[in-house]
């Protein structure tokens, strides 16, 4: 049994996130997470809400909250999402917890001890009618790299490019569109990242547990060269800025910024959690306290490579201290609106709440997880999803199981049928069913999930076909035996069917598994697939028919989904 600590990345508190959020990082972690822990290893499965920076300042403004009081409600509604998409997380912390703010400053005194750290002037943009510093996004205004009129101070979200506020052409202020900005000197940390090239580089060189997307990330950002990084901000919702444990001098106006503390949030919330369950986080993030033989995977979307390969590295290496680092890292591409992208600031595309009014979670974890955005971008359209829906889900799953347990319940008066011997038919089956089960466990291990989705689809449609050779209706008036091998056979796979699928549809699985009578401590993943087919229901058990699994999503309901959603852009 291994010990396997999987966290996902931090979902900004600004708002509910939306599909293609969710399909990113949240939803195939907690995938990942159900399949190891049906294969019986000790999982850890850590999130939090990423609170600080200035998307959280701005999203409070915009609703006209006090941002802790903002950060509170928001929080609720987020950990309530999550709970109703099934992600079974340990815990779901937050960044502006105590543990978080401990941990970063105690982060950046190492650092500072380890001569790391640089006190730097620096220019930074100055609303003069705000009375303020504006960071990040709290100013706006034309990308000079690609002309975006819209492009914020961080990033441009047109051409994706990272930027400095003080690049921006015509700026103005986020906050109340003053153009009465200039340029001022502020003091702030930076982290000396150029003296670390060497060491992060050598670490990424040993990792060998991420896929191609990661590492060619990672490299890209070496190969350009690591720039010093500023870790403060002129604001004041974050992490404090101390010294020695007391506050800095110069800094109590400044926070640190949200990308420095928010990883650490990783290490805070599992503390959080450890301290709410009578746990001890150290043995799982401190080589020297037992966490050596941890398997530490993270899942994230693409933007968040960078900052997971290099920036918390630093941070962590820098320390000198024995923390556990990452061994898998798992990012994806981008899932799109039909073509353009899902906005949150512009509130374009399908929300996480709004999803789950439309049809239960387990469709939407289907199709964002067998779909997902990993070899390339993928776009979402309403005609899309309802094929699959439609196809992978209500003709295949849906309609095998209830074929077999209808037939079964109608014809063998709902138990399990004694009599008759296996034969070609099931051992074709047997074959068919031991390799796609080998396949899919090894498509999880490697976080391949779109292979993971077509081998388990492949699976089901496997009870399909192989109703259709074994035939148990046409031999049921002729030959009674050959007819409850058939129908037994069938039900048992059912049985495997449900278990493969316990990761991605996890309420389908367990209504599936509860109808046939498999106790919960049985639905782990099996070793021997021959097995279950022969044996997984003891003959004579009673069993109950679901009702329909998966309702077929109808063309009215597209037509209905996509003017309400907007379809192209
Ligand atoms: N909130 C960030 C985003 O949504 C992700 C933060 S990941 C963390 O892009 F590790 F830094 F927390
Ligand atoms: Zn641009």
């Amino acid at each position: 049994m291994a010990r396997i600590l999987v966290t996902s990345a931090l979902p900004y508190i600004n708002g509910i996130k939306h599909l293609g959020n969710l399909a990113g990082s949240m939803l195939p972690a907690d995938v990942y997470v159900r399949f190891q822990r049906l294969r019986g290893h000790e999982v850890l499965a850590i999130c939090a809400t990423d609170e600080h920076g200035t998307p959280a300042e701005l999203a409070a403004a915009a609703a006209g909250q006090d941002v802790a009081q903002y950060c509170n409600e928001q929080h609720e509604v987020q950990k309530a999402l999550g709970e109703r998409f099934n992600l079974a997380w340990d815990h779901f912390g937050r960044t502006s917890s105590d543990w978080n703010k401990r941990l970063t400053q105690h982060f950046a005194e190492m650092l500072e001890a380890n001569g790391l750290i640089a006190e730097v002037v620096e220019k930074q943009v100055y609303s003069i009618d705000d009375a303020r510093f504006l960071p990040d996004r709290y100013v706006e205004g034309t990308c000079p790299n690609c002309g975006f009129e819209k492009a914020r101070g961080d990033q441009c979200d047109n051409c994706g490019k990272l930027l400095d506020p003080i690049d921006l052409i015509e700026p103005y202020s986020a906050v109340s569109g003053s153009k009465n900005l200039e340029v001022r000197d502020t003091r702030h940390l930076q982290l000396r990242q150029t003296e670390m090239e060497g060491r992060i580089r050598a670490w990424v060189d040993a990792a060998e547990g991420w896929p191609p997307l990661a590492k060619s990330i990672a490299y890209k950002w070496l190969d350009e060269g690591l720039r010093d990084r500023t870790i403060t901000r002129d604001l004041k919702w974050g992490v404090p800025v101390t010294k020695d444990g007391a506050p800095r001098e110069g800094f109590e106006d400044k926070v640190f910024y949200v990308w420095f503390d928010a990883p650490i949030g990783y290490i805070s919330a599992t503390a959080e959690w450890a301290e709410a369950t009578g746990n001890d986080w150290e043995s799982w993030w401190r080589t020297d306290k037992g966490a050596d033989d941890v398997s530490y995977v993270q899942f994230m979307g693409k933007d968040n490579v960078a900052f997971h390969t290099v920036s918390f590295p630093a941070t962590i290496l820098g320390s000198q201290e024995p923390w556990k680092t990452v061994d898998k890292l798992k990012a994806f591409n981008w899932l799109n609106w039909y073509g353009g992208k899902f906005s949150t600031s512009s509130k374009r595309g399908v929300f996480m709440d709004q999803a789950l009014e439309l049809l239960p979670a387990d469709y939407w974890r289907w199709y964002l997880t067998a779909y997902a955005p990993e070899g390339g971008d993928a776009q979402f359209t309403w005609e899309h999803f309802q094929g699959v829906i439609n196809t992978d889900l209500a003709n295949v799953l849906g309609n095998f199981v209830n074929r077999i347990l209808k037939f079964a319940a109608s014809r063998f008066d709902g138990v399990i049928p004694e009599g008759g011997e296996p034969g070609e038919h099931e051992a074709w089956l047997a074959a068919e069913v031991d390799q796609r089960l080998k396949a899919i466990a090894a498509h999880y291990d490697a976080m391949e999930f779109r292979k993971a989705g077509a081998e388990t689809r492949a699976l089901w449609a496997a009870g399909n076909e192989y109703l259709t050779r074994a035939e148990p209706w046409s031999h049921f008036k002729t030959d009674r035996d050959k007819a409850a091998i058939g129908v037994r056979t069938g039900i048992n796979l059912a049985v495997l069917s449900a278990i493969v699928a316990q990761p991605v549809i996890p309420e389908t699985a367990a209504k599936i598994l509860h109808a046939v009578g498999v106790p919960e401590g049985k639905r782990t993943w099996p070793a021997d697939a021959g097995a279950v087919l022969l044996d997984a229901l003891p003959r004579g058990l009673e069993f109950t028919v679901p009702d329909v699994l998966f309702a077929k999503v109808e063309d009215e309901q597209i037509a209905e989904w996509s003017e309400r959603f907007g379809g192209a852009v």
